[in-house]
């Protein structure tokens, strides 16, 4: 795999040279790996909706290294400063109004006024602060599919399509960070990710606004149809059917469990944190088994429950097209 260099020390300046360069570099993050360009970088930015066959009206995350670097480019109120003060770094994304003249190319913000910025765990910081610009990045998938967890799943998805992938091994979320967007002091949010909105709800003092996602237009990357493995998926399943293979969550509890053509458990402890870890991964892996179905066991709606129970049902959500 010669675009695969283990992060390392040794890595930053060949990876900051490839984004200098508008080149693309699919970096490990807590939540999911990132394909990554310097988001002030236009045809850097391009290639990134090029190589993931996204939609351009889609628009992206901007990493930045820390909260002073994220000023330069967003103004914040003070209920989403507390929320980077208290979880940066960390799986949580602030959608801030974008300062004008930021620098900031505009197809990462796909023409939008705002800005969704932040400040991930782990070395990419340092890669950040040596270019010195945020840099943009989505999951390190194709469009619709599901995001990689691991290098060797970046690898698999994207292949030559990234000039370099950096390997950290398996990331320890799992699941994509949750989006926040906070108007007239009203807390929205926009995803349900790595960060369990209860947790945030604490902090603020305040309920979270769940956003109808399907209205499109606040995120626009809420498709119903997403995370889609070749197989179909029937959720919250009691059974398991002819030809399914089987995602269990907890102690088995789906009859004719013996059925299935493959069977992996999110969590045997039913622990949620373990779940969001396996969940992408072990949907790739059912899927290379070839059922015609994939059959998920109940995952409770609490913690980070909300969030694996959102990319269930858009992995099982009608696809258009194909
Ligand atoms: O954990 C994550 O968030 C990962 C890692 C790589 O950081 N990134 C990620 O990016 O999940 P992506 O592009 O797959 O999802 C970004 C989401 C999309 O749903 C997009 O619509 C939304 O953020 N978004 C971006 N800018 C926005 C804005 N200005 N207003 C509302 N939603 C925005
Ligand atoms: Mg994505």
């Amino acid at each position: 795999m010669d675009n695969v260099l283990t992060f390392d020390g040794e890595a930053v300046e060949p990876a900051t040279d490839v984004l200098r360069r508008g080149g693309l570099v699919a970096i490990p993050t807590e939540t999911v790996y990132g394909l990554a360009a310097d988001a002030t970088n236009g045809e850097g930015v391009a290639a990134i909706y090029a190589a993931k066959g996204r939609p351009s009206f889609n628009p992206l995350i901007a990493h930045v290294a820390d909260i002073a670097m994220a000023e330069r480019y967003v103004t914040f109120d003070p209920l989403s400063r507390k929320l980077a003060e208290k979880f940066w770094p960390g799986p949580l994304t602030l959608v801030l109004p974008l300062k004008e003249a930021s620098g900031i190319h505009p197809l990462v913000t796909a023409g939008l006024p705002t800005l969704a910025v932040r400040m991930p765990k782990g070395n990419v910081g340092t890669i950040i602060r040596t270019l010195g610009h945020p840099i943009a990045a989505p999951s390190a998938n194709t469009s619709g599919k599901i995001s990689s967890t691991t290098a060797q799943a970046v690898r698999a998805d994207l292949g030559d399509k990234v000039d370099l992938i950096l390997d950290g091994g398996a990331c320890a979320v799992g699941l994509e960070s949750t989006i926040i967007k906070i108007e007239d002091g009203k807390a929205h949010l926009l995803r349900p990710g790595g960060l369990a909105a209860e947790e945030i709800e604490k902090v603020l003092g305040q309920q979270l606004h769940r956003v109808d996602q399907r209205a499109a237009i606040q995120a626009p990357g809420m498709m119903a149809s997403h995370y889609a493995p070749d197989a179909a998926m029937r959720l919250n399943a009691e059974d398991v059917r002819e030809g399914e293979a089987l995602l269990a969550f907890g102690p088995v509890r789906a009859r004719n469990a013996e059925r299935a053509v493959a069977v992996l458990n999110l969590s045997e402890a039913g622990d949620l944190k373990q779940a969001a870890v396996n969940l992408f991964s072990y949907m790739k892996q059912l899927d290379r088994f070839g059922a015609t179905t994939i059959a998920v066991e109940p995952i409770p709606e609490i913690g980070l429950g909300e969030a694996i129970n959102d990319r269930l049902r858009r992995a099982a959500a009608p696809r258009d097209g194909a």
